[in-house]
C-alpha cells in the first residue's frame, strides 16, 4: 500500500466526497478538498482536510489547482464537461482520476447479478444515459490519450446523512412517516423486485482503496455496493422493524400507485420496479474492497439518522 499521496477531492463537502476526503486523510494522504462552499447537506467532520473554495467550472481555479502537483484527483459529482476539464488540466500530471458514476447506467439488467461486463452503452427506457455518455467519453480519453480514469459505479446510496430510498422510488420522508404512524403504505408489484443499496461509508472506502493502487486500475469500471440484493418486501420489513410499524401493506401496480399519489415521480417508481442485483467481486479482487454493511444495516443506519435529526 502506498501512502502519503497528494489527493484533490472535488465535492469534499458532499455526502460522498466528505467521507472520501476524510478516509484519505486517515490513510495518511495529504488531502485538499474543493467545493464552492454553498452545499448545506450533512457531511462528516473534515478535520485534516485542507478546504479550498472555488468552482470546478472556473478555468483559472483549475489552472491553479493543476500547478499543485496532485497525484490523485477525485470528482464525486462529475459532469461530462468536468471530465473534459480534468483531462485538459491534469492529464500527464496525475496517477489517477477517479469519478463517481452510477449502476443506473446498466439498467434494465439482462442478467443477475450484473457485473462490469453487462451492456451499458446504449440508451434504454430507464438507464441514466447522460452518465453513460460521460463515462464513454472518459474511457475514450483513457484509450486515446492515456487519461488515468477509473469509474466507480455505486448502486443506490444509503446510510447516515440522507433520507433513504422509499418504495415510491424516491427519498420522500412521508413514506417512512406513514410507516411510523401505522398508516397504509404501497409496494409496487408483489414486492419481489430486488434492491441493492450500498452504504455511503463503504462507497467512500472503495475510493480510498483505489487511491492506494497503481495504474492497473486505470481505464476500469468498478461496481460498488453491499454484497447482496434483497427484495422490496425484505427492505420494507426492515424499515417496519426499525420504525416499529404496524402499517398495512397494499400491493399495487405502478399505474395504481401513480394514480393515488400524484406527487410520486413516474421515473423514480419505474426505476424502482427494475431488478437491482450486482456482483461486486471485481472491486473485491482488484481493490480489496470489503463492504461492512448489508442493505438492512444501511437502511437501519439511515432511518435512525433521520429519527435522531428530527427529519420525521
Ligand atoms: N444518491 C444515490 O443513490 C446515487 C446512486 C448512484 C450514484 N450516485 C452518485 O453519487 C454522487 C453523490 O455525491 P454526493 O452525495 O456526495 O453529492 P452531494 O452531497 O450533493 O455533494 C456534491 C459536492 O460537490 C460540490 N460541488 C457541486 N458543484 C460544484 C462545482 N461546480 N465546483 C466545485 N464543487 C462543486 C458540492 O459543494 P458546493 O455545492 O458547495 O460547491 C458538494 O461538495 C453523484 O455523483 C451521484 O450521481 C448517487
Amino acid at each position: 500500500m502506498s501512502i502519503g499521496k497528494k489527493i484533490l477531492v472535488f465535492g469534499a463537502t458532499g455526502e460522498i466526497g466528505s467521507r472520501v476526503a476524510r478516509g484519505c486523510v486517515e490513510m495518511g494522504h495529504e488531502v485538499t478538498g474543493a467545493s464552492r462552499g454553498i452545499n448545506k447537506r450533512h457531511r462528516i467532520d473534515l478535520h485534516g482536510v485542507e478546504l479550498i473554495y472555488g468552482d470546478k467550472k472556473d478555468k483559472e481555479f483549475l489552472k491553479t489547482l493543476s500547478a499543485k502537483n496532485f497525484n490523485v484527483v477525485i470528482d464525486t459529482v462529475p459532469g461530462i464537461e468536468d471530465v473534459e476539464s480534468a483531462h485538459k488540466y491534469f492529464n500527464g500530471r496525475i496517477e489517477h482520476y477517479f469519478m463517481c458514476s452510477s449502476t443506473g447506467t446498466f439498467v434494465p439488467l439482462r442478467y443477475l447479478p450484473a457485473d462490469e461486463d453487462h451492456p451499458w452503452r446504449e440508451k434504454t427506457a430507464v438507464n441514466f444515459y447522460r452518465q453513460c455518455e460521460r463515462d464513454m467519453f472518459a474511457l475514450k480519453l483513457h484509450k486515446e490519450d492515456g487519461f488515468p480514469v477509473t469509474i466507480f459505479r455505486p448502486t443506490n446510496i444509503i446510510g447516515a446523512g440522507r433520507v433513504p430510498l422509499e418504495l415510491w422510488g424516491g427519498r420522500d420522508i412521508s413514506y417512512f412517516q406513514l410507516l411510523k404512524e401505522g398508516k397504509p403504505v404501497e409496494v409496487p408489484g408483489d414486492g419481489t423486485t430486488l434492491v441493492q443499496s450500498g452504504c455511503n461509508d463503504d462507497l467512500a472506502a472503495a475510493f480510498v482503496k483505489g487511491a492506494g493502487k497503481g495504474k492497473e486500475i486505470n481505464g476500469e469500471i468498478f461496481i460498488i455496493s453491499c454484497r447482496k440484493a434483497i427484495t422490496l418486501n425484505r427492505y420494507l420489513q426492515t424499515a417496519r422493524e426499525v420504525l416499529k410499524s404496524s402499517s398495512p401493506v397494499e400491493y399495487l401496480s405502478i399505474r395504481e400507485i401513480l394514480a393515488r399519489r400524484p406527487e410520486v415521480s413516474p421515473g423514480g417508481l419505474n426505476f424502482l420496479a427494475e431488478h437491482m442485483c450486482f456482483d461486486i467481486s471485481k472491486a473485491v479482487d482488484y481493490l480489496g474492497y470489503s463492504p461492512e454493511y448489508t442493505v438492512e444495516e444501511g437502511l437501519e443506519i439511515a432511518l435512525k439518522w433521520c429519527l435522531d435529526e428530527g427529519i420525521f
